[in-house]
């Protein structure tokens, strides 16, 4: 038994949870139009706090959690309000794939800090979202781990995140970021804790790796002007720029290719192995 398997029995009367629920699904819904044929998915869904809060009468919704206890709390919700459309399954990201190309929107609230490896978080997510759909991460702002000192941090893989440094992560993977920012405080051990959102929307698959050297790509009017057939990259170079934070078309404009055919690169994402 988990710690949260108790903590479900009275989650729903946390005010602190039950804010930060309510803030981030009306963000939500401010930014993204949730469209009645979304299939939805509430990782770390806990009672559901996000998952009944984005729900109508027409939405799939899937809660996933690894806590028994708050997968049959989520159930019995559903069940007292007759939500067919609504179900919640026990699920652990760190011992199973979801589902490929299901979703539409998956929603994850107070949940990544809970989950060691967030690269491959986002990438599960990113297998199981449909082209088009979108991620949208709730957490702590990076915290001096005092947050969650009521329970010795069990079960705290992170002191918060770091929200640009998420926001790489997840363009890496290839999502663009629609917004990420504070949208909520939490106030507690007499003071504020900054909450986040980050909400990004997928928009392609094809992610290459780049390894090896060199790197091609054709060529542009001013290379054709200039004899030129094509240019090599090297491949540890690119590397560089984009730990930097910058993007392909950065480093080509900065090489001042501005104008070269490179549309294919702009359609792939890279991978920084
Ligand atoms: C702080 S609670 C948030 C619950 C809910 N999202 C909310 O906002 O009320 C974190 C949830 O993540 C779940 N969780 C933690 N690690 C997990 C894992 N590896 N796989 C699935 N669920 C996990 C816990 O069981 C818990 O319900």
């Amino acid at each position: 038994m988990n710690r949260f398997d108790e903590a479900a029995k009275s989650w729903d009367s946390k005010p602190s949870s039950v804010a930060i629920a309510k803030t981030s699904v009306d963000n939500i819904n401010e930014i993204i139009d949730v469209k009645d044929n979304f299939k939805i998915l509430d990782y770390g869904c806990g009672t559901g706090l996000i998952a009944f809060g984005l729900s109508n009468a027409h939405h799939e919704v899937v809660g996933m959690d690894y806590s028994i206890g708050m997968v049959e709390k989520f159930n019995e919700k559903a069940a007292q309000l007759n939500y067919k459309n609504v179900k919640a399954i026990q699920h652990n990201i760190n011992e199973e794939d979801l589902p490929k190309n299901e979703f539409d929107l998956i929603a994850t609230s107070m949940t990544l800090h809970h989950i060691l490896d967030t690269n491959m978080f986002i990438r599960k997510c990113k297998e199981s979202l449909k082209v088009g759909g979108y991620l949208c991460i709730n957490d702590l702002v990076t915290e001096d781990g005092t947050f969650h000192k009521k329970h010795n941090n069990d079960g705290v893989e992170h002191f918060g995140f770091d929200i640009a440094e998420l926001s790489q992560i997840i363009e890496n993977h290839g999502f663009d970021i629609i917004e990420a920012r504070v949208i909520h405080n939490d106030f507690r051990n007499d003071r504020d804790y900054p909450i986040f959102q980050i909400i990004a929307k997928l928009t392609t698959k094809n992610l290459i790796a780049i390894f090896g050297n060199p790197v091609a790509h054709s060529k542009s009017p001013q290379m054709q002007n200039a004899g030129l057939k094509h240019i090599n990259f090297d491949a540890k170079y690119i590397k560089h720029h984009l730990e930097n934070g910058e993007t392909i078309k950065d480093v080509f404009n900065q090489n001042e290719y501005i104008g070269a055919n490179i549309i294919r690169y702009f359609e792939f994402n890279f991978v920084i192995l």
